[in-house]
């Protein structure tokens, strides 16, 4: 097993990396000092798939927990999901010393999050993290929250987890399309911080694709490196934790008017970083070269590098990048590389060249 740290004083917690996790979730919670009574809150899928061993072991432990099963997918990260679930949480008489387990990807982890963050006016989570994406990215650093109809993650706060426990045996059960999606946000990685693990993948992608446990661990134990070490700098982002976003002011805006179900996040900003790279090489001298490894690399992933939009659609992909959370007296900004592992955030972009490496 593999431990990262998240430093944040004293809300500074591990990430577990590592296989057949799962049946330590009690022991590991129990270290926590937590109260007795919890929830699970999990979707359909995963439930199905790994509800039993996470109860089975939290029961073990010691604790009274609950299920609470929510319906799969983007679609369901909203308010409705959040009402039903504070629902639930008051039906079990969940009190302030109990805790909320995200058993599921990034969609159960910024739910149940935020819906921890804000039940009782707070209670302590932890994350279990089952997707590739959600292990490297989204179960680290806080960020929760929901969608709205008109933008990603509009509504939200930051809630650091108490613990992340990433058993790499549950991206045995991943579809292939999610793994490949949770491989945008490693190579954003290697793109925004580390040139080393950006050709690593390069050479290591198809063990990755093959699921290869080794391979497995590196990738993500260096993605939780990365990010805890953004994250243990700039908890709320006031400057640098921006550089996560590298892709994503495109990405989310993609996601946003396909109405959160056409592209899979990954899918999103594996669009999203390849049109970024265009516009770093033609505004601040990324080699043309890297910029070709990276959209090579993608496509090498099996994600989609571009998108084809009529003009009513670009006109409404602009709309959205204007009310994502990124943008800047007005301005929409964008995370922009100078080279590979080294990026630079809040460039304001020309709308033409947006429009420009779109349609290229
Ligand atoms: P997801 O949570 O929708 O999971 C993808 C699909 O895989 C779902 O259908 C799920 O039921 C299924 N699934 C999950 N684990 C499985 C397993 N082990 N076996 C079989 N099926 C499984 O999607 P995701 O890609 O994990 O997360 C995307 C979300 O994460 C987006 O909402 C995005 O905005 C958010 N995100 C948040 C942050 C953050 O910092 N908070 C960072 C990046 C992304
Ligand atoms: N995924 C962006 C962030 O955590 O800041």
């Amino acid at each position: 097993m593999r431990t990262v740290q998240v430093q944040l004083g004293k809300r500074s917690y591990r990430i577990l990396i590592g296989g057949a996790l799962l049946v330590r979730l009690g022991a590991e919670c129990r270290k926590l000092g937590l109260g007795a009574h919890c929830a699970i809150i999990t979707d359909r899928n995963v439930g199905a798939r790994y509800a039993k061993a996470a109860l089975a072991s939290l029961k073990a432990a010691g604790f009274n927990p609950v299920l609470i099963t929510v319906p799969a997918g983007e679609t369901a990260k909203n308010l409705k999901t959040v009402q039903f679930c504070y629902d639930q949480l008051a039906a079990h008489r969940l009190e302030r010393k109990s805790f909320i387990v995200a058993l599921g990807g990034g969609v159960v982890g910024d739910l149940a999050g935020f819906v921890a963050a804000t039940y009782l006016r707070g209670v302590a989570f932890v994350q279990v993290p089952t997707t590739l994406l959600s292990q490297v990215d989204s179960s680290v650093g806080g960020k929760v929250g929901v969608n709205l109809r008109s933008g990603k993650n509009l509504v939200g706060s930051f809630h650091q987890p108490r613990l992340v426990l990433c058993d790499l045996d549950t991206l045995h059960t991943l579809p292939v399309c999610e793994l490949r999606a949770g491989l945008a946000e490693v190579i954003k990685y290697g793109i925004i911080h580390d040139a080393r693990l950006f050709a690593w993948l390069e050479k290591h992608l198809p063990k990755l694709l093959a699921r290869d446990a080794k391979a497995l661990a590196t990738a993500v134990a260096r993605s939780c490196e990365i990010k805890a070490n953004v994250v243990g700098q700039d908890e709320t982002e006031t400057g640098l934790r921006a550089i996560l976003n590298f892709g994503h002011t495109i990405g989310h805006a993609i996601e946003a008017i396909s109405g959160y179900g056409e592209y899979l996040h990954g899918e999103a900003i594996s669009i999203g970083q390849v049109a970024a790279a265009k516009i770093s090489a033609a505004l601040l001298g990324l080699p043309e070269r890297d910029a070709a490894r990276i959209a090579q690399l993608f496509k090498q992933a099996g994600l989609p590098t571009q998108i084809q939009l009529s003009p009513a659609q670009r006109k409404k992909l602009f709309a959205a990048m204007r009310l994502d959370k990124k943008v800047s007296d007005g301005e929409i900004t964008f995370v922009l590389a100078k080279q590979l592992g080294e990026v630079v955030w809040g460039q304001k972009v020309p709308p033409a060249l947006i429009a420009q490496v779109l349609a290229d």
